[in-house]
């Protein structure tokens, strides 16, 4: 056998299965991909450009450039009642992806557990199986809005469990919690001394109540690697921006792998972040209010057609249960692909327990999302 154990035992990513049968298809309409459809602000691409004409080519620290993480850590600072120091605890990765990566690889031992709520971000159990650890999924239901539970977490810590990983708000559910909530979760998290890889990457993107950081939360700091990024906020997802924060001996684990295998994040990218956190907050305003005008549509026109879906708090997804079709999810999307040129996700790519659901990407026009949910209603009513 050529490839490793490790390797060969990962399934490949059930969105890029399907969307492999969307190619070459005409007229599709996708509420697949988890990407804004906003371009990236244009004075961000602009001193993209001129930083390329003044000849930013080269690699930058390991650790990424200095005006950047000072931008980064006073922007936590002001927004997020987040306090880092931009030297010790601050690392600029290669989008979120790359810091998922490093902060599995920075705390797991062989054979050692981390939690991770399901459904979940397609990332989330691999990066822990390839870090050499063993996810323990914790099943999350549409009855309680997709919330994991501190009685949950309570009853799967112990003998081998390091961390949780936490998303939130959550892809593929949007998904996310209220202070009071995260301080339920933070009370037992502490009494089993678990770490927590917290991916806020869409924090910005919360609609109906202000977004708490884990690590704000009293006793939390010194266990949280705070992941963010500008990927879906600022629509930058090809610059592949990303950071990680948190105590300075974990930031700087982090950074050891990064620097032997990624050496640092591009200067282009890096030189436009700091632009998107100097000028862009009327930009990411301006996104945020059509991906919620969008959110009211499709959640309430999917519940019209029996499609029930809870009012994800966050993020730019819907996460509907198809039960009524009486089809598990993956025949359900492959069946409105081939009928009525509709793409969206199987739930089954988010975890073992989610083939009554899908997940529909609002990330798309307005006009998209209504030719799509007449689609669907058409689908459902020819079966
Ligand atoms: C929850 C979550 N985390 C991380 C990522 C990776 O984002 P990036 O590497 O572009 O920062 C994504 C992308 O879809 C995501 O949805």
């Amino acid at each position: 056998m050529r490839i490793s154990k490790r390797v060969d035992r990962l399934a490949p990513s059930g969105i890029r299965a399907f969307f492999d049968l969307v190619l070459g298809m005409k007229d599709v309409i996708s509420l697949g991909v988890g990407e804004p459809d906003f371009v990236t602000p244009w004075h961000v691409r602009a001193r993209a450009i001129e930083s390329l004409e003044q000849g930013f080519t080269s690699y930058t620290s390991n650790k990424g450039m200095v005006e950047l993480r000072l931008a980064i850590a006073a922007f936590l600072k002001k927004h997020r009642k987040l306090d880092y120091d931009p030297e010790e605890e601050v690392l600029i990765t290669v989008g979120v992806s790359e810091a998922l990566d490093l902060a599995m690889r920075a705390i797991l031992n062989p054979g050692e557990k981390v939690l991770v709520p399901e459904p979940s971000y397609v990332a989330y159990g691999p990066v822990v199986e390839l870090a050499g650890g063993v996810p323990v999924f914790l099943k999350t239901t549409l009855d309680n809005g997709f919330k994991v539970t501190p009685q949950q977490i309570d009853a799967a810590a112990g003998r081998g469990v390091r961390a949780i990983l936490l998303g939130y708000p959550c892809n593929p559910t949007g998904t996310s919690y209220s202070r009071k909530e995260l301080e339920a979760l933070a009370r037992v998290i502490k009494k089993h001394d678990l770490l927590v890889i917290s991916d806020e990457l869409y924090d910005e993107l919360t609609y109906d109540f202000e977004h708490t950081p884990m690590a704000t939360l009293p006793g939390m700091k010194n266990r949280v690697i705070y992941l963010n990024g500008f990927s879906k906020s600022y629509a930058m997802t090809g610059f592949r921006i990303g950071y990680a924060c948190g105590p300075a001996d974990l930031v700087g684990a982090m950074t050891k792998i990064h620097q032997y295998t990624m050496l640092c994040a591009s200067i282009t990218g890096q030189m436009a972040a700091v632009q998107a956190l100097k000028n862009a907050a009327d930009d990411v305003a301006a996104m945020k209010k059509e991906y919620d005008r969008r959110r009211r549509f499709i959640v309430g026109a999917l519940n019209d057609i029996g499609l029930t879906c809870h009012m994800p708090q966050g993020a730019f997804y819907a996460f509907p249960s198809i039960k009524i079709s009486g089809e598990n999810a993956m025949d359900f999307a492959k069946n409105l692909l081939m009928k009525q040129k509709v793409a969206l996700v199987p739930g089954d790519a988010f975890g073992t327990g989610c083939s009554d659901h899908v997940r529909i990407s609002y990330a798309s026009s307005y006009d998209n999302l209504k030719e799509a949910v007449a689609r669907i209603e058409k689908y459902l009513k020819k079966k």
